[in-house]
């Protein structure tokens, strides 16, 4: 599909597009629900991603199409725009309105094709991979001037004021600073990020889809958030923190009597103890420590099943299964859970007999089917026409 994208605009919009761009989708290695509590996340880029051709027109109307939903929209540019209904496109818009909000400058004519191969809905960040790759070609055609961690702002406003999602800021930067063969790990409080190589040795990273669909804005997304920020508040009637991972699991232990609720309790205790162990995963990774590595994604995933409460009978399925095949060292849920995928470390040369045995458990226990991607850690937007790179 993607090599057909120009001749597909050629049809649609009856001259051929100026610019073609590229960003790509994210998992999360470890560190999850991490980002709003102000840790350390270790994301990285995939090569599965979103395409957008794009050229200008003289009509003054912005033109919204993709290849993966019917829903397209026609709109006269304007000095704002609000968002409609649950449609895709509110993405696209989204970054238009909140660059004309904060950049002095008003969008023109424009006709924009969309093509995404990240299974939408699933956590691997389709939304923050339509949402970059439009903040970035914009960006370029109207020469803006942003940075890469101002696009990446950008884009986190998107999700928060015209989404209505609270979500941190991870997929965003993880979509805009991928590289290849790398991890990220980033600091959410202060922005400040390493990419550091992520060498799987003799495994790779297969992608599990549980096919169970969920919307960030239908789940229990914002409640978790809410959560946090109740137990924050508790833990600072005593002492001086901005956020729960200012605490390290030790300091933790000290002070958790002055979270009185018990559900807040658990939730705080998954946050700590999770941004412990991106520390240690990350010292891991770099020793090439894999297996050690791999029970840390383990030991993360319990946690979000039985503290944070974000998992499911479909990502538990696919876990337990990943336990009990010798040739996966370590497996948990990525993104925010309520379906979505798991990731999984699985050894080189046992893709079918993985792919195989799982589809079989996984039918037998949830009804229908899960897909199994093997994954490439990918790099991050990149022009692919009409500009130099
Ligand atoms: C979603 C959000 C992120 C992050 C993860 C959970 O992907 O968009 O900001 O909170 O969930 O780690």
């Amino acid at each position: 599909m993607k090599n057909q994208l120009d001749q597909i605009f050629y049809e649609n919009y009856s001259y051929k597009p100026q610019y073609e761009f590229f960003a790509p989708g994210r998992v999360n290695l470890i560190g999850e629900h991490i980002d709003y509590n102000g840790g350390l996340v270790m994301p990285c880029a995939i090569t599965m991603g979103t395409w957008l051709c794009i050229g200008k027109n003289d009509e003054n109307v912005i033109r919204f199409r993709s290849l993966n939903f019917d829903e397209q929209a026609e709109i006269p540019a304007q000095s704002s725009f609000s968002k409609t209904a649950s449609e895709w496109f509110n993405y696209p818009l989204g970054v238009i309105n909140e660059l004309q909000k904060a950049y002095d400058w008003q969008c023109g004519g424009l006709d924009l094709l969309y093509y995404g191969n990240i299974p939408i809905g699933s956590g691997l960040s389709s939304s923050a991979s339509i949402e970059v790759v439009t903040a970035f070609a914009l960006n370029k055609i109207y020469n803006l001037g942003l940075d890469k961690l101002n696009l990446v702002k950008l884009c986190k406003t998107v999700e928060n004021n015209f989404i209505g999602v609270n979500s941190g800021i991870m997929d965003q930067f993880a979509v805009a600073f991928g590289e290849k063969d790398s991890a990220i790990v980033l600091n959410c409080n202060t922005l400040k990020h390493k990419i550091v190589a992520c060498n799987l040795q003799e495994y790779s990273l297969a992608i599990i889809n549980t096919n169970k669909h969920r919307t960030l804005a239908d789940s229990k997304y914002n409640e978790r958030v809410q959560e946090c920020q109740k137990a924050l508040q508790y833990l600072q009637r005593e002492i001086n923190i901005n956020n729960l991972c200012d605490l390290s699991a030790e300091k933790f232990a000290l002070h958790q009597h002055l979270i009185v609720d018990e559900t807040l309790l658990k939730r705080a205790s998954h946050v700590v103890k999770e941004n412990d162990r991106v520390i240690s995963a990350a010292k891991l990774l770099a020793e090439g420590n894999l297996h050690s590595f791999g029970k840390l994604m383990y030991a993360s995933h319990q946690s979000l099943k039985e503290l944070y409460e974000v998992s499911g009978k479909e990502l538990d399925t696919i876990v337990d299964f990943c336990v009990s095949y010798q040739h996966v060292i370590g497996a948990r849920m990525t993104g925010a859970g309520f379906g979505g995928c798991a990731i999984a470390l699985l050894e080189k040369g046992f893709e079918e007999d993985f792919a195989t045995h799982l589809s079989e458990y996984y039918f037998s226990k949830v009804g229908y089917y899960a897909t199994i991607y093997v994954e490439e850690i990918g790099d991050g937007p990149k022009v692919i026409s009409g500009y130099e790179n």
